[in-house]
């Protein structure tokens, strides 16, 4: 298959301000690609370049295979759905999905074909004489949807569409979304400063920070074996905790020494990741800190650990301790014995623990 949007070494500036750095990409038909990164990285002006809204500076783009750097967004087969929807106020619902149509000359009995097909794919049919200023937030989201997906287009380029919402429409619309996804095929480039959004809805996850492009992968690839220590405070929630440690060659795997605020460190053996430099920041997600004999791996080692604060949480209850310096919490069941100012013994995975240089950042397992 070639790649419905391959982009090569493309690069962004302002003036002399250089927003997006050599930037390589590439999605196959039917993936869902999304932008992730904190406010600021160059998300929606990568989005806009891939558009065609703003000219780049260096690079390629090309969509379905044919070179499209300097063609004009009207002429890439695109379909964009903005933050603020962009909708015709004075328009009913229908004239909004079917502008579009009318401008490029299609005829009436397929832009009624076609508006009725989607309208019962977002479920607004009983909204499509109404104007936007008398629809809520999330049936306005539908119809800037509806609008981009008449024009059955290459791609579809999502810039934050659900920023606007609330929490709760949010995850809905989420759904709604994937759901779509799924039904129609389509590609898609998604844009978000969200991570749970990025997790939940990508085939495909491109982390950025700063314009350059931290990690590309699956959203397993990117929780399971974040690149670096950016990724992996960026992706989780809570975050992966991230403790300075030393670590020591032995006859049967490596010693992971963290220290404590009292007593001696914690001494955990990893039979698994042998050449480790002496210091490394131990990245151990909250979930794989565990009661004991709840879960864990083979490669699981149990340690006592003081409790300073526990946060129930419906499902999970979280329990924050200080290891290596640094405040670590652990997602631990519901129904764990956990006290504060108590110790309690509490089960590592060192299976799934990733290892970070400290003068670099980078991922050393
Ligand atoms: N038209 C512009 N002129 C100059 N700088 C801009 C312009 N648009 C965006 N920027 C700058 O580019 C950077 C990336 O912006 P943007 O792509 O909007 O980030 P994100 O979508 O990830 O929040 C920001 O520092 C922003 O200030
Ligand atoms: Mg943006």
């Amino acid at each position: 298959m070639s790649p419905i949007l391959d982009i090569n070494n493309l690069y962004k500036s302002y003036g002399t301000t250089e927003i997006l750095k050599d930037i390589n990409v590439s999605i196959e038909p039917g993936d869902f690609l999304v932008l992730v990164g904190p406010s600021g990285c160059g998300k929606s002006t990568l989005l806009n370049c891939i558009a065609g809204l703003e000219p780049i500076t260096g690079g390629a783009i090309s969509i379905d295979g044919k070179d499209m750097t300097h063609v004009s967004p009207k002429d890439r087969d695109i379909a964009m759905v903005f933050q603020s929807y962009a909708l015709y106020p004075t328009m009913t619902v229908a004239k909004n999905i079917t502008f579009g149509m009318k401008v490029r000359g299609v005829d009436q009995a397929t832009q009624d074909k076609k508006l009725a097909q989607v309208a019962a794919q977002l479920q607004i049919e009983p909204l499509l004489n109404r104007r936007p200023g008398q629809l809520s937030g999330g049936q306005r989201q539908r119809v800037a949807m509806g609008r981009a997906l008449v024009r059955d287009p290459k791609l579809f380029l999502f810039d934050e569409p659900l920023s606007n919402l609330d929490a709760k429409l949010r995850v809905e619309m989420r759904t709604e979304i994937k759901a779509l996804h799924q039904n129609l095929g389509a590609s898609m480039v998604y844009v978000t400063h969200d991570q749970i959004e990025a997790m939940t809805l990508a085939t495909k996850i491109v982390v950025m920070k700063g314009g350059v492009i931290q990690q590309i992968g699956s959203p397993s690839e990117i929780y399971n074996r974040p690149a670096n220590l950016f990724v992996a405070d960026f992706m989780g929630s809570p975050a992966m905790n991230l403790i300075p440690a030393k670590a020591h060659r032995a006859a049967d795997g490596t010693r992971i020494e963290i220290a404590r605020n009292s007593g001696g460190p914690i001494v955990l053996t990893d039979t698994k990741n042998r050449d480790l430099p002496e210091d490394v920041i131990l990245g151990v997600r909250p979930e794989d800190i565990a009661d004991p004999d709840l879960r864990g791996s083979d490669a699981t080692q149990a340690a006592d650990c003081l409790i300073d604060i526990v946060e129930p949480a419906g499902a999970d209850t979280f329990a924050v301790m200080q290891l290596g310096g640094k405040h670590v919490t652990a997602r631990l069941h519901a129904e764990t014995t956990a006290k504060p100012g108590h110790s309690k013994r509490l089960s590592f995975d060192l299976g799934k623990v990733s290892y970070f240089a400290p003068e670099t950042g980078l991922r050393l397992n």
